[in-house]
């Protein structure tokens, strides 16, 4: 598996991934109507696409095919996470969130959020997230129960505190 940089270009093969993830990994918690409310079949491509370029994600591959996508906005905000139904189960999640704690230590950023589907509350919790609030997202006008989460993260500690007078 590797992790990369998406590539302008790749907007319809996350969409897949997207719809993917939607309508197998979290059909267990949402019904029908509201699975198509948040990933529907008739998409706006040039807004789908505007909005994956400017979210500038971070992509997972097997073997060259897309398995799983995720970004990290500059406030620490993750606003799309999602691995393909056909590679769920397989450390590809993980692997993305190990990723964008790396990318959150480089920027110094001090806290992750996101606004957490009940699908995925669980993986979130396991990578010790909180759940801050609970809450009914509209969705093309449609109530999605999610929940807003956070983790804190620690302070860069790389700086070597100035030895005490006598004791270097
Ligand atoms: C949640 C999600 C990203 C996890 O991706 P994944 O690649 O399957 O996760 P991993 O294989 O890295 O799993 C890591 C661990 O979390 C656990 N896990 C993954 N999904 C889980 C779930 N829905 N509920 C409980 N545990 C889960 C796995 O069992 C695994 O545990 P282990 O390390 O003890 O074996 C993926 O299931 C998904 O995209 N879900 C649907 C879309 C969604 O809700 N996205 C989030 C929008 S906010």
């Amino acid at each position: 598996m590797l992790i990369r940089d998406f590539i302008p270009g790749e907007e319809t093969e996350l969409r897949r991934v997207f719809m993917s993830s939607v309508h197998t990994l979290a059909r267990d918690f949402y019904t029908e109507e509201q699975l198509n409310a948040w990933a529907s079949a008739a998409c706006d491509q040039q807004k789908w696409a505007s909005k994956i370029i400017a979210m500038r994600p971070f992509v997972a591959t097997v073997k060259g095919q897309i398995a799983g996508y995720a970004d990290l906005q500059a406030s620490g905000y993750i606003d799309h996470f999602f691995v393909s139904g056909d590679f769920s189960g397989q450390g590809i999640g993980s692997a993305l969130m190990q990723h964008l704690h790396e990318i959150a230590a480089r920027r110094g950023l001090l806290q992750l959020s996101a606004q957490v589907s009940l699908s995925a509350e669980s993986f979130f919790i396991k990578h010790r997230f909180l759940v801050n609030e609970r809450q009914t997202a509209l969705v093309m006008g449609t109530p999605l129960a999610n929940a807003r989460m956070s983790k804190a993260l620690l302070a860069d500690n790389s700086f070597k505190p100035t030895p005490l007078c006598g004791t270097a």
